[in-house]
Protein backbone atom coordinates (compact mmCIF):
# COMPACT_ATOMS: atom_id res chain seq x y z
CA UNK A 1 0.00 0.00 0.00
CA UNK A 2 1.48 3.38 -1.11
CA UNK A 3 1.17 6.85 1.02
CA UNK A 4 -1.10 8.18 -1.76
CA UNK A 5 -3.50 5.66 -1.65
CA UNK A 6 -3.91 5.84 2.26
CA UNK A 7 -4.49 9.26 1.95
CA UNK A 8 -6.01 10.07 -1.04
CA UNK A 9 -8.48 6.91 -0.82
CA UNK A 10 -9.67 4.55 0.77
CA UNK A 11 -7.54 1.95 1.91
CA UNK A 12 -9.31 -1.00 1.55
CA UNK A 13 -10.61 -0.68 -2.12
CA UNK A 14 -8.96 2.57 -3.06
CA UNK A 15 -6.88 0.97 -5.58
CA UNK A 16 -9.20 1.78 -8.65
CA UNK A 17 -9.55 5.51 -7.07
CA UNK A 18 -7.69 8.69 -7.74
CA UNK A 19 -9.41 11.13 -5.27
CA UNK A 20 -10.53 10.73 -1.60
CA UNK A 21 -14.38 10.86 -0.73
CA UNK A 22 -15.55 13.89 -0.16
CA UNK A 23 -16.74 14.72 3.32
CA UNK A 24 -20.52 14.70 2.69
CA UNK A 25 -20.15 11.58 1.01
CA UNK A 26 -17.97 10.09 4.23
CA UNK A 27 -20.39 11.36 6.31
CA UNK A 28 -23.58 9.48 4.41
CA UNK A 29 -20.95 6.77 3.86
CA UNK A 30 -20.18 5.79 7.09
CA UNK A 31 -21.45 3.55 9.34
CA UNK A 32 -19.11 3.21 11.96
CA UNK A 33 -20.63 5.24 14.69
CA UNK A 34 -24.06 2.76 14.66
CA UNK A 35 -22.57 -0.95 13.50
CA UNK A 36 -19.34 -0.73 15.93
CA UNK A 37 -22.14 -2.56 18.14
CA UNK A 38 -21.26 -5.31 16.37
CA UNK A 39 -17.53 -5.43 16.64
CA UNK A 40 -18.12 -8.92 19.10
CA UNK A 41 -19.95 -10.55 16.07
CA UNK A 42 -17.59 -9.38 13.48
CA UNK A 43 -14.42 -10.59 15.12
CA UNK A 44 -16.25 -13.85 16.28
CA UNK A 45 -17.02 -14.33 12.70
CA UNK A 46 -13.61 -13.41 11.29
CA UNK A 47 -12.02 -15.78 13.34
CA UNK A 48 -14.58 -18.40 12.41
CA UNK A 49 -13.70 -18.08 9.05
CA UNK A 50 -9.99 -17.97 9.05
CA UNK A 51 -9.93 -21.14 11.36
CA UNK A 52 -12.08 -22.56 8.36
CA UNK A 53 -9.51 -20.93 5.72
CA UNK A 54 -6.43 -22.99 7.12
CA UNK A 55 -8.69 -26.37 7.56
CA UNK A 56 -9.31 -26.22 3.91
CA UNK A 57 -5.46 -25.08 2.91
CA UNK A 58 -6.19 -21.94 1.59
CA UNK A 59 -4.19 -19.73 4.06
CA UNK A 60 -1.17 -21.53 5.95
CA UNK A 61 -1.75 -22.40 9.62
CA UNK A 62 0.61 -19.88 10.78
CA UNK A 63 -1.04 -17.06 9.24
CA UNK A 64 -4.55 -18.13 10.65
CA UNK A 65 -2.71 -18.09 14.37
CA UNK A 66 -1.45 -15.15 13.61
CA UNK A 67 -5.09 -13.71 12.30
CA UNK A 68 -7.09 -15.48 15.61
CA UNK A 69 -4.74 -13.91 17.57
CA UNK A 70 -4.40 -10.64 16.42
CA UNK A 71 -8.56 -10.16 16.25
CA UNK A 72 -8.73 -11.58 20.06
CA UNK A 73 -5.76 -8.27 20.57
CA UNK A 74 -8.40 -6.57 18.54
CA UNK A 75 -11.11 -7.65 20.69
CA UNK A 76 -9.72 -6.46 23.82
CA UNK A 77 -8.74 -3.34 22.52
CA UNK A 78 -12.20 -2.51 21.40
CA UNK A 79 -13.49 -3.59 25.33
CA UNK A 80 -10.81 -1.84 26.57
CA UNK A 81 -12.30 1.30 25.13
CA UNK A 82 -9.32 2.31 23.30
CA UNK A 83 -9.60 1.12 20.19
CA UNK A 84 -8.97 4.26 17.53
CA UNK A 85 -12.57 4.10 15.20
CA UNK A 86 -12.22 5.86 12.20
CA UNK A 87 -14.87 7.56 10.13
CA UNK A 88 -12.74 6.98 6.78
CA UNK A 89 -12.76 3.18 7.21
CA UNK A 90 -16.63 3.12 6.77
CA UNK A 91 -17.69 -0.07 8.92
CA UNK A 92 -16.88 -1.97 11.73
CA UNK A 93 -15.40 -4.42 9.39
CA UNK A 94 -13.03 -2.22 7.67
CA UNK A 95 -11.99 -0.87 11.29
CA UNK A 96 -11.41 -4.03 12.84
CA UNK A 97 -9.11 -5.64 9.42
CA UNK A 98 -7.37 -2.52 9.52
CA UNK A 99 -6.45 -2.63 13.08
CA UNK A 100 -5.83 -6.26 12.45
CA UNK A 101 -3.42 -5.20 9.33
CA UNK A 102 -1.42 -2.95 12.41
CA UNK A 103 -1.42 -5.28 15.07
CA UNK A 104 -0.41 -8.04 13.10
CA UNK A 105 0.99 -7.09 9.55
CA UNK A 106 0.84 -9.13 5.89
CA UNK A 107 -1.46 -11.90 7.08
CA UNK A 108 -4.30 -9.63 7.69
CA UNK A 109 -4.43 -9.16 4.18
CA UNK A 110 -5.38 -12.68 4.07
CA UNK A 111 -8.46 -12.80 6.46
CA UNK A 112 -10.47 -11.17 3.05
CA UNK A 113 -10.31 -13.90 1.41
CA UNK A 114 -12.96 -16.10 -0.22
CA UNK A 115 -15.34 -13.50 1.62
CA UNK A 116 -16.89 -9.92 1.27
CA UNK A 117 -18.35 -7.33 3.47
CA UNK A 118 -21.71 -8.19 1.62
CA UNK A 119 -21.74 -11.74 3.42
CA UNK A 120 -19.71 -10.74 6.68
CA UNK A 121 -22.54 -8.03 7.35
CA UNK A 122 -25.17 -10.75 6.75
CA UNK A 123 -23.10 -12.55 8.97
CA UNK A 124 -22.57 -10.39 12.09
CA UNK A 125 -26.02 -8.50 12.45
CA UNK A 126 -27.72 -12.18 11.90
CA UNK A 127 -25.58 -13.19 15.35
CA UNK A 128 -26.18 -9.64 17.05
CA UNK A 129 -30.06 -9.93 16.23
CA UNK A 130 -30.65 -13.45 17.14
CA UNK A 131 -28.80 -12.95 20.46
CA UNK A 132 -31.12 -9.93 20.85
CA UNK A 133 -33.98 -12.84 19.99
CA UNK A 134 -32.61 -14.76 22.93
CA UNK A 135 -32.64 -11.54 25.40
CA UNK A 136 -36.21 -11.32 24.14
CA UNK A 137 -37.52 -14.59 25.44
CA UNK A 138 -35.78 -14.91 28.40
CA UNK A 139 -37.22 -10.90 29.81
CA UNK A 140 -40.54 -12.63 28.38
CA UNK A 141 -39.98 -15.18 30.59
CA UNK A 142 -39.34 -12.94 33.34
CA UNK A 143 -42.48 -11.18 32.78
CA UNK A 144 -45.07 -14.23 32.64
CA UNK A 145 -43.33 -15.42 35.74
CA UNK A 146 -44.27 -12.07 37.45
CA UNK A 147 -47.62 -11.74 36.07
CA UNK A 148 -48.20 -15.73 37.13
CA UNK A 149 -47.10 -14.79 40.66
CA UNK A 150 -49.95 -12.22 41.11
CA UNK A 151 -52.14 -14.25 39.55
CA UNK A 152 -51.38 -16.66 41.82
CA UNK A 153 -52.46 -14.56 44.80
CA UNK A 154 -55.51 -13.13 43.42
CA UNK A 155 -56.77 -15.94 41.70
CA UNK A 156 -60.21 -15.92 43.39
CA UNK A 157 -60.42 -11.90 43.88
CA UNK A 158 -63.24 -10.52 42.07
CA UNK A 159 -63.05 -7.35 39.70
CA UNK A 160 -65.42 -6.00 36.89
CA UNK A 161 -64.65 -7.48 33.57
CA UNK A 162 -64.83 -5.09 31.40
CA UNK A 163 -66.31 -4.70 27.27
CA UNK A 164 -66.52 -1.03 25.76
CA UNK A 165 -64.78 0.12 29.26
CA UNK A 166 -68.04 -0.36 30.58
CA UNK A 167 -68.83 -3.12 33.42
CA UNK A 168 -69.70 -6.21 31.79
CA UNK A 169 -69.64 -9.28 34.12
CA UNK A 170 -67.75 -10.08 37.15
CA UNK A 171 -64.29 -11.85 36.49
CA UNK A 172 -61.31 -12.76 38.87
CA UNK A 173 -58.28 -11.05 39.26
CA UNK A 174 -56.12 -14.13 38.30
CA UNK A 175 -58.15 -14.41 35.15
CA UNK A 176 -56.76 -11.06 34.16
CA UNK A 177 -53.04 -11.35 34.83
CA UNK A 178 -53.58 -14.70 33.45
CA UNK A 179 -55.08 -13.01 29.80
CA UNK A 180 -51.33 -10.96 29.50
CA UNK A 181 -49.48 -14.50 29.77
CA UNK A 182 -51.04 -15.91 26.87
CA UNK A 183 -51.05 -12.93 25.05
CA UNK A 184 -46.95 -13.10 25.96
CA UNK A 185 -47.11 -17.07 25.43
CA UNK A 186 -47.91 -15.81 21.85
CA UNK A 187 -44.94 -13.29 21.72
CA UNK A 188 -42.44 -16.19 23.14
CA UNK A 189 -43.23 -18.70 20.30
CA UNK A 190 -43.21 -15.62 17.70
CA UNK A 191 -39.67 -15.33 18.72
CA UNK A 192 -38.52 -18.80 19.14
CA UNK A 193 -40.11 -19.68 15.99
CA UNK A 194 -38.16 -17.00 14.25
CA UNK A 195 -35.01 -17.83 15.71
CA UNK A 196 -35.16 -21.43 14.62
CA UNK A 197 -35.89 -20.04 10.47
CA UNK A 198 -33.26 -17.37 10.62
CA UNK A 199 -30.85 -19.53 11.99
CA UNK A 200 -28.89 -20.19 8.85
CA UNK A 201 -25.14 -18.98 7.83
CA UNK A 202 -24.65 -16.55 4.73
CA UNK A 203 -20.96 -16.42 5.54
CA UNK A 204 -19.39 -18.11 2.31
CA UNK A 205 -21.83 -16.45 0.23
CA UNK A 206 -19.36 -13.84 -0.76
CA UNK A 207 -20.08 -10.97 -2.61
CA UNK A 208 -23.23 -12.77 -3.80
CA UNK A 209 -22.53 -15.42 -6.30
CA UNK A 210 -20.15 -17.76 -3.49
CA UNK A 211 -16.53 -18.23 -4.17
CA UNK A 212 -14.31 -20.97 -6.35
CA UNK A 213 -12.26 -20.90 -3.17
CA UNK A 214 -12.74 -24.58 -2.30
CA UNK A 215 -14.11 -23.77 1.33
CA UNK A 216 -16.33 -25.16 3.77
CA UNK A 217 -19.84 -23.32 4.65
CA UNK A 218 -20.58 -26.20 6.89
CA UNK A 219 -17.81 -25.67 9.33
CA UNK A 220 -18.27 -21.88 9.50
CA UNK A 221 -22.07 -22.67 10.09
CA UNK A 222 -20.78 -24.82 12.60
CA UNK A 223 -18.41 -22.62 14.29
CA UNK A 224 -20.83 -19.80 14.53
CA UNK A 225 -23.87 -21.80 16.15
CA UNK A 226 -26.10 -21.84 12.90
CA UNK A 227 -28.50 -25.00 11.72
CA UNK A 228 -26.59 -25.06 8.10
CA UNK A 229 -25.49 -22.78 5.94
CA UNK A 230 -27.90 -20.60 3.83
CA UNK A 231 -28.90 -22.80 0.58
CA UNK A 232 -28.95 -19.59 -1.76
CA UNK A 233 -25.52 -17.03 -2.08
CA UNK A 234 -27.72 -14.43 -3.57
CA UNK A 235 -30.51 -14.91 -1.14
CA UNK A 236 -28.00 -14.95 1.72
CA UNK A 237 -26.49 -11.81 1.08
CA UNK A 238 -29.65 -10.04 0.58
CA UNK A 239 -32.28 -11.46 3.08
CA UNK A 240 -33.28 -9.14 6.05
CA UNK A 241 -36.45 -10.96 7.11
CA UNK A 242 -34.76 -12.18 10.16
CA UNK A 243 -34.51 -8.57 11.66
CA UNK A 244 -38.32 -7.98 10.02
CA UNK A 245 -39.21 -11.16 11.97
CA UNK A 246 -37.74 -9.48 15.09
CA UNK A 247 -39.04 -5.95 14.60
CA UNK A 248 -42.89 -7.45 13.83
CA UNK A 249 -42.52 -10.00 16.85
CA UNK A 250 -41.21 -6.64 18.99
CA UNK A 251 -44.07 -4.87 17.48
CA UNK A 252 -46.41 -7.26 18.62
CA UNK A 253 -44.94 -7.88 22.05
CA UNK A 254 -45.06 -3.86 22.70
CA UNK A 255 -48.46 -3.75 21.45
CA UNK A 256 -49.47 -6.11 24.63
CA UNK A 257 -47.52 -4.09 26.60
CA UNK A 258 -49.02 -1.17 25.96
CA UNK A 259 -52.54 -2.32 26.71
CA UNK A 260 -51.60 -3.57 29.93
CA UNK A 261 -49.48 0.07 30.45
CA UNK A 262 -53.00 1.66 29.62
CA UNK A 263 -54.77 -0.76 32.46
CA UNK A 264 -52.29 0.40 34.59
CA UNK A 265 -52.76 3.80 34.11
CA UNK A 266 -56.35 3.61 34.40
CA UNK A 267 -56.57 1.28 37.52
CA UNK A 268 -53.77 3.29 39.69
CA UNK A 269 -55.78 6.62 39.05
CA UNK A 270 -58.14 7.70 42.40
CA UNK A 271 -61.35 6.96 40.28
CA UNK A 272 -60.57 3.29 40.46
CA UNK A 273 -57.63 2.63 43.12
CA UNK A 274 -57.62 -0.92 41.47
CA UNK A 275 -54.03 -1.29 42.01
CA UNK A 276 -50.80 0.71 43.83
CA UNK A 277 -48.21 0.54 41.91
CA UNK A 278 -45.01 1.10 43.88
CA UNK A 279 -42.99 4.11 44.73
CA UNK A 280 -39.69 2.17 42.63
CA UNK A 281 -41.69 2.49 39.71
CA UNK A 282 -43.93 6.51 39.79
CA UNK A 283 -43.08 9.31 39.45
CA UNK A 284 -44.32 12.84 41.81
CA UNK A 285 -45.30 16.25 40.58
CA UNK A 286 -43.37 19.29 40.84
CA UNK A 287 -46.28 21.38 42.16
CA UNK A 288 -48.96 19.26 43.01
CA UNK A 289 -47.64 17.33 46.27
CA UNK A 290 -50.67 14.82 46.03
CA UNK A 291 -49.57 13.40 42.92
CA UNK A 292 -48.11 9.76 42.25
CA UNK A 293 -47.74 9.45 38.82
CA UNK A 294 -47.73 6.16 36.91
CA UNK A 295 -45.03 7.72 34.37
CA UNK A 296 -43.09 4.29 33.52
CA UNK A 297 -46.79 2.64 32.63
CA UNK A 298 -47.03 5.81 30.33
CA UNK A 299 -44.14 5.64 28.71
CA UNK A 300 -44.49 1.89 28.21
CA UNK A 301 -47.80 2.72 27.12
CA UNK A 302 -45.45 5.05 24.02
CA UNK A 303 -42.85 2.94 23.32
CA UNK A 304 -44.74 0.59 20.75
CA UNK A 305 -44.71 3.34 18.79
CA UNK A 306 -40.93 3.46 18.09
CA UNK A 307 -40.95 -0.16 17.68
CA UNK A 308 -43.19 -0.06 15.11
CA UNK A 309 -41.89 2.78 13.47
CA UNK A 310 -38.55 0.47 12.90
CA UNK A 311 -40.61 -1.89 11.82
CA UNK A 312 -42.26 -0.01 9.55
CA UNK A 313 -39.06 1.48 8.11
CA UNK A 314 -37.59 -1.28 7.16
CA UNK A 315 -40.14 -2.56 5.57
CA UNK A 316 -39.79 0.43 3.66
CA UNK A 317 -35.95 -0.18 3.42
CA UNK A 318 -36.55 -3.33 1.95
CA UNK A 319 -39.50 -3.29 -0.11
CA UNK A 320 -38.61 -3.12 -3.71
CA UNK A 321 -34.99 -3.37 -3.36
CA UNK A 322 -33.35 -5.58 -7.10
CA UNK A 323 -31.14 -8.48 -5.48
CA UNK A 324 -28.48 -8.75 -4.41
CA UNK A 325 -26.78 -6.52 -1.33
CA UNK A 326 -27.59 -2.33 -2.05
CA UNK A 327 -26.57 -0.06 0.63
CA UNK A 328 -29.72 1.06 1.33
CA UNK A 329 -29.46 -2.14 3.67
CA UNK A 330 -27.27 -0.39 5.76
CA UNK A 331 -30.09 0.97 6.98
CA UNK A 332 -31.56 -1.98 9.01
CA UNK A 333 -28.70 -1.42 11.69
CA UNK A 334 -29.72 1.76 13.58
CA UNK A 335 -33.68 0.51 13.47
CA UNK A 336 -32.98 -2.46 14.73
CA UNK A 337 -30.68 -1.56 17.27
CA UNK A 338 -33.03 1.10 18.77
CA UNK A 339 -35.96 -0.99 18.88
CA UNK A 340 -34.06 -4.15 20.73
CA UNK A 341 -32.60 -1.49 22.96
CA UNK A 342 -36.56 -0.24 23.69
CA UNK A 343 -37.91 -3.68 23.89
CA UNK A 344 -35.68 -5.10 26.47
CA UNK A 345 -36.14 -1.97 28.41
CA UNK A 346 -39.77 -2.39 28.32
CA UNK A 347 -39.97 -5.88 29.28
CA UNK A 348 -37.36 -5.19 32.44
CA UNK A 349 -39.68 -2.08 33.33
CA UNK A 350 -43.24 -3.74 33.06
CA UNK A 351 -41.87 -7.12 34.75
CA UNK A 352 -40.77 -4.65 37.81
CA UNK A 353 -43.83 -3.02 37.87
CA UNK A 354 -45.83 -6.12 37.64
CA UNK A 355 -43.94 -7.56 40.66
CA UNK A 356 -44.36 -4.37 43.03
CA UNK A 357 -47.81 -3.46 42.38
CA UNK A 358 -50.47 -4.59 44.70
CA UNK A 359 -54.06 -4.97 43.76
CA UNK A 360 -56.67 -3.53 46.13
CA UNK A 361 -58.57 -6.51 46.38
CA UNK A 362 -61.90 -4.42 48.44
CA UNK A 363 -61.85 -1.72 45.64
CA UNK A 364 -61.59 -4.43 42.84
CA UNK A 365 -64.57 -6.61 44.97
CA UNK A 366 -66.88 -3.09 45.39
CA UNK A 367 -66.56 -2.60 41.80
CA UNK A 368 -67.00 -5.70 40.87
CA UNK A 369 -70.77 -5.75 42.42
CA UNK A 370 -71.25 -2.39 40.97
CA UNK A 371 -73.80 -1.82 37.60
CA UNK A 372 -75.87 -4.71 38.09
CA UNK A 373 -72.50 -6.99 36.89
CA UNK A 374 -74.84 -10.38 37.93
CA UNK A 375 -77.33 -10.18 35.24
CA UNK A 376 -76.55 -12.17 32.51
CA UNK A 377 -76.68 -14.73 35.67
CA UNK A 378 -80.06 -13.62 36.74
CA UNK A 379 -80.69 -14.32 32.70
CA UNK A 380 -78.73 -17.50 33.04
CA UNK A 381 -81.03 -18.58 36.30
CA UNK A 382 -84.05 -17.66 34.69
CA UNK A 383 -83.40 -20.17 31.86
CA UNK A 384 -81.78 -22.89 33.69
CA UNK A 385 -84.42 -22.95 36.64
CA UNK A 386 -87.64 -21.88 34.98
CA UNK A 387 -86.75 -23.03 31.45
CA UNK A 388 -87.65 -19.70 30.05
CA UNK A 389 -86.54 -19.09 26.15
CA UNK A 390 -82.99 -16.68 26.45
CA UNK A 391 -84.33 -14.09 25.20
CA UNK A 392 -87.71 -13.82 27.62
CA UNK A 393 -84.80 -14.38 30.32
CA UNK A 394 -83.32 -11.43 28.95
CA UNK A 395 -86.56 -9.22 28.64
CA UNK A 396 -87.47 -9.84 32.35
CA UNK A 397 -83.44 -9.30 33.83
CA UNK A 398 -83.67 -6.18 31.74
CA UNK A 399 -87.08 -4.81 33.62
CA UNK A 400 -85.46 -6.04 37.33
CA UNK A 401 -82.34 -4.24 36.63
CA UNK A 402 -84.33 -0.63 35.73
CA UNK A 403 -86.53 -1.73 38.83
CA UNK A 404 -83.33 -1.89 40.85
CA UNK A 405 -81.61 1.16 39.31
CA UNK A 406 -85.24 3.52 39.82
CA UNK A 407 -84.75 2.43 43.88
CA UNK A 408 -80.63 2.62 43.47
CA UNK A 409 -79.78 -0.55 44.44
CA UNK A 410 -77.86 -3.99 43.40
CA UNK A 411 -80.01 -6.49 41.85
CA UNK A 412 -79.68 -9.05 45.01
CA UNK A 413 -81.01 -5.99 47.34
CA UNK A 414 -84.59 -6.50 45.23
CA UNK A 415 -86.78 -8.76 47.54
CA UNK A 416 -87.79 -11.66 46.24
CA UNK A 417 -91.29 -9.96 46.26
CA UNK A 418 -90.26 -7.27 44.04
CA UNK A 419 -88.49 -9.77 41.62
CA UNK A 420 -92.09 -12.11 41.49
CA UNK A 421 -93.53 -9.16 40.78
CA UNK A 422 -91.96 -9.20 37.60
CA UNK A 423 -92.32 -12.89 37.08
CA UNK A 424 -94.11 -15.25 39.73
CA UNK A 425 -92.18 -18.23 38.76
CA UNK A 426 -88.95 -16.69 40.65
CA UNK A 427 -88.07 -18.26 43.31
CA UNK A 428 -85.53 -17.48 46.77
CA UNK A 429 -83.18 -19.57 44.82
CA UNK A 430 -82.05 -17.19 42.62
CA UNK A 431 -79.96 -15.23 45.17
CA UNK A 432 -77.61 -18.14 45.17
CA UNK A 433 -76.37 -16.98 41.93
CA UNK A 434 -76.50 -12.98 41.98
CA UNK A 435 -73.19 -12.87 44.13
CA UNK A 436 -70.04 -11.74 42.56
CA UNK A 437 -68.66 -14.70 44.06
CA UNK A 438 -71.42 -17.23 43.02
CA UNK A 439 -71.27 -15.25 39.36
CA UNK A 440 -67.29 -16.46 39.15
CA UNK A 441 -67.45 -19.44 40.49
CA UNK A 442 -70.03 -20.52 38.07
CA UNK A 443 -68.16 -19.43 35.35
CA UNK A 444 -66.43 -23.53 34.80
CA UNK A 445 -66.37 -23.56 30.86
CA UNK A 446 -62.90 -23.93 29.91
CA UNK A 447 -60.95 -21.12 30.35
CA UNK A 448 -63.52 -19.35 32.47
CA UNK A 449 -63.19 -17.15 34.94
CA UNK A 450 -63.87 -19.71 37.30
CA UNK A 451 -60.84 -19.41 40.38
CA UNK A 452 -60.29 -23.71 39.50
CA UNK A 453 -60.15 -22.67 35.86
CA UNK A 454 -57.77 -19.87 36.55
CA UNK A 455 -56.15 -21.99 38.93
CA UNK A 456 -55.66 -24.70 36.11
CA UNK A 457 -54.45 -22.09 33.89
CA UNK A 458 -51.45 -21.54 36.08
CA UNK A 459 -50.47 -24.94 36.55
CA UNK A 460 -49.66 -25.74 32.90
CA UNK A 461 -47.89 -22.25 32.95
CA UNK A 462 -45.68 -23.64 34.99
CA UNK A 463 -45.19 -26.42 34.07
CA UNK A 464 -44.48 -24.95 30.50
CA UNK A 465 -41.67 -22.68 31.76
CA UNK A 466 -40.26 -25.39 34.07
N1 LIG B 1 -21.59 -1.15 6.21
C1 LIG B 1 -22.21 -2.00 5.26
C2 LIG B 1 -23.65 -2.34 5.70
O1 LIG B 1 -23.95 -2.15 6.81
C3 LIG B 1 -21.42 -3.25 5.09
C4 LIG B 1 -21.56 -3.92 3.76
C5 LIG B 1 -20.99 -3.07 2.70
N2 LIG B 1 -20.90 -3.75 1.45
C6 LIG B 1 -20.61 -3.10 0.33
N3 LIG B 1 -20.57 -3.79 -0.74
N4 LIG B 1 -20.47 -1.80 0.31
O2 LIG B 1 -24.44 -2.77 4.91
Amino acid sequence: MTNASQTSSNAMWGGRFAAGPDAIMEAINASIGFDKRLYAQDIQGSRAHAAMLAATGIISDNDAKAIGEGLLTVLSEIEAGNFPFRTELEDIHMNVEARLKEVIGEPAGRLHTARSRNDQVATDFRLWVRDQMDAAIAGIEALIRALIAQAEQGADWVMPGFTHLQTAQPVTWGHHMMAYVEMLGRDLSRFRDARVRMNESPLGAAALAGTSFPIDRHMTAAALGFDRPAANSLDAVSDRDFALEFLSSAAICAMHLSRLAEELVIWSSAQFRFVILSDRFSTGSSIMPQKKNPDAAELLRAKIGRILGAMVALFTVMKGLPLTYSKDMQEDKEQVFDAADTLMLSLAAMEGMVRDMAANRPALEAAASAGFSTATDLADWLVRALGLPFRDAHHVTGTLVRKAEEKGVDLPDLSLEEMQAVHPGITVDVFAVLGVHNSVASRQSYGGTAPDQVRAQIARWKEVLG
